[in-house]
């Protein structure tokens, strides 16, 4: 190896990975799967507090606002980071209630990372899109990955803008951006927060601490889901893929399992005889009603080989399993 080599070599292996949003619902688990991959000290954990799951403290953990670039930027020179996964977003839900705060959090966060990239101070980005870009003229069933896109919501809208944005920083910066339009995400280690799709987690909870729930989604209300397990699997696949196989630099569509509220609750009542769901649909059913109900994911499967393996049923199994360990009910 000559001198420069080693010296490339040598810079590269003490590079880190950081992801921002470490204490939220995806950022958790995947900074514990990137930890158990690349070791402890490699992945830098971030979030705007302190972590309440120990774990996240076994490596390094910074708190950082994402929306302060400087602070960012601080992070990013001191820990020699390569890869930064950008997890932070105000949801659906919440982004209702809060629409400038939804988008200067949702916008600003991403390109400050985004700038980071073009100066290269970091080399590659990771940062969710969502289910929430598509809207009511979209076609609901199988939904493709190029097609109409009119969302309704402001999260919808800042995850268009900010696809938008990603494709643009790597066609005129050659900025390497890798993003998933996420489905709605369950999961048992840690909660969603403000979502639309965040009954699918509270249903389990309420199944064994009460035996019922009420779901504010309507009864057949279906839309595009995936398990964790999964969605970590397929972060992780698309930002390790080869550069010449990632041809989409917007997002790329991601289909799990798609079920309603009525097909949730028959799967739990399998294991929870007794279990008894209502409905009480709420504002978020509107947000629901314009989002598809099944997602064509061809391009990922053809393009990094994706393909998902939880269906409804082995999710409940292992959820359930889980969150009775978790909940220490017996
Ligand atoms: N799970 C998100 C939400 O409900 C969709 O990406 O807002």
């Amino acid at each position: 190896m000559s001198y420069l080599n080693l010296i490339y070599h040598t810079q590269n292996m003490n590079r880190t990975t950081l992801v921002l949003g470490a204490c939220g619902q995806i950022g958790t688990e995947l900074t514990l799967s990137l930890r158990a991959k690349y070791g402890n000290n490699k992945v830098i954990a971030t979030d705007i507090k302190e972590p309440d799951l120990i774990e996240l403290k076994e490596g390094p953990f910074e708190i950082l606002d994402a929306s302060d670039a400087r602070g960012m930027r601080a992070i990013c020179e001191k820990y020699n980071v390569d890869t930064v996964y950008h997890l932070v977003a105000m949801l659906s839900a919440t982004g209702e209630k809060f629409p400038m705060k939804a988008w200067d959090l949702n916008m600003q966060s991403l390109l400050h990372a985004l700038e980071l990239a073009k100066e290269k101070v970091i080399k590659k980005i990771f940062w969710p899109s969502s289910i929430a870009v598509f809207g009511p003229t979209t076609p609901k069933q199988n939904t493709p990955q190029q097609g109409v896109m009119e969302p309704s919501t402001v999260y919808g809208i800042s995850k268009l803008a900010g696809e938008r944005w990603c494709e643009y920083y790597h066609n005129k910066y050659n900025v390497d951006v890798r993003s998933i339009r996420y489905p709605g995400l369950i999961s048992w280690k840690s909660q969603p927060g403000g979502g639309t799709t965040d009954y699918a987690v509270e249903i389990y909870y309420k199944a064994l601490e009460e035996g019922k729930y009420t779901s504010f989604l309507s009864e057949h209300r279906t839309l595009p889901m995936m398990y964790m397990a999964d969605a970590i699997r397929a972060t992780m696949e698309l930002t390790e893929a080869p550069l010449e196989n990632v041809k989409i630099r917007s997002s790329y569509n991601l289909a799990g399992i798609s079920f309603d509220p009525a097909s949730i609750g028959a799967s739990i009542k399998k294991i929870v005889p007794g279990f008894e769901l209502n409905f009480k649909p709420d504002y978020r059913e509107e947000i629901a009603a314009s989002w598809p109900e099944s997602i064509d994911d061809s391009q990922a499967r053809m393009d990094w080989n994706w393909t998902s393996k939880f269906d409804l049923d082995s999710m409940t199994v292992d959820m359930l399993t889980n969150l009775r360990a978790k909940l220490q009910l017996s």
